[in-house]
């Protein structure tokens, strides 16, 4: 259970925690996000997780509104007064709030933070990947700038919600040319039938995840080979197996695609073992 919310510089009661209503966030999409794992009590690649947030912030020109220091307090504090040991930390900043204009607000209009931190259960977690999950395909009707973490998810929710619709957990994103992007929270992987690993390369249609730089450097260290370039929806239902990664999933097994049944239908070795192995490569802050 969230208890407390940082908003703006406090530490609000959960039923009172609020933003205003001109929040351009609110009011426009203008505001951007982090969603980073908690782990026993530790943030999981702070490190990487901040840089992006910097670079979001600074690809829409909104100002950093707190320095580095300032950022870890605030996540340290939020994890301590809602006790997630396990769990992740949602930070979001907005350009502010101001009286409706689509035209930026002058300099001195302060950003919009948000801090709150919950619980996620490892256990159902860890039975989900055991069974591995299904994923339903659908066109990528996003922006042209998906490398910038906005809060601008309404196409994400809307393909998430049709992926429920028919038992899947994700939905895949497919492009004009009929080549995943990446899913609505999630990158996307496959491993081909000679056991290499393909995901897409990093441009302005997919987010680079920082679990798929992490586990990039875990298949550095363990000499797997890895391959990134776009592949068809069929080259990924005829692959031998398939996953996601997120900061809310690690290495998640897809084990059916659009219905069809990826290898023998059950989490791939390869994933799985990369799914136990990808903390030993990340960062984990010390408390
Ligand atoms: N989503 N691609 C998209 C579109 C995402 O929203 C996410 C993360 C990722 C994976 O990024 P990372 O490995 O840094 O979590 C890729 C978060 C978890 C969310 O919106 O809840």
């Amino acid at each position: 259970m969230t208890r407390t919310i940082y908003v703006n510089g406090q530490y609000q009661p959960y039923a009172e925690a609020c933003v205003h209503a001109e929040d351009r966030g609110f009011q426009f999409g203008d505001a951007v996000y982090e969603v980073c794992e908690v782990r026993r009590g530790r943030l999981v690649d702070e490190t990487r997780h901040m840089q992006r947030l910097a670079r979001s912030l600074s690809e829409l020109g909104i100002p950093q509104p707190m320095s580095k220091g300032a950022w870890s307090r605030v996540m340290r504090e939020t994890i301590r007064r809602n006790r997630v040991g396990d769990g992740l930390v949602y930070l979001q900043v907005s350009r502010g709030a101001r009286p409706r204009d689509f035209l930026f607000p002058p300099h001195d209009v302060k950003p919009t933070v948000v801090c709150l931190a919950r619980r996620v259960s490892p256990a159902r977690l860890e039975a989900a990947a055991a069974e591995g999950i299904a994923v339903k395909t659908m066109p990528d009707t996003r922006w042209a700038r998906c490398d910038i973490k906005t809060v601008m998810l309404l196409p994400a929710s809307l393909a998430k919600e049709a992926a429920r619709g028919e038992g899947a957990k994700e939905a895949w994103f497919v492009d004009d040319t009929g080549h995943v992007t990446e899913g609505a929270s999630s990158n996307a992987w496959i491993v081909d039938r000679e056991g290499r690993l393909i995901t897409r390369q990093i441009d302005n249609a997919i987010l680079r995840g920082i679990t798929r730089t992490t586990l990039i450097d875990l298949l550095r260290r363990e000499g797997v080979e890895l391959v990134e370039r776009v592949f068809s929806v069929e080259e990924a239902q005829a692959a031998r197996e398939a996953f996601i990664t997120s900061a809310t999933n690690f290495v998640m097994p897809v084990v059916r695609i659009d219905g069809k049944p990826i290898g023998n239908g059950a989490p791939g070795l390869l994933s799985l073992k990369l799914r136990a192995e990808f903390h030993t490569a990340a960062e984990h802050a010390e408390r």
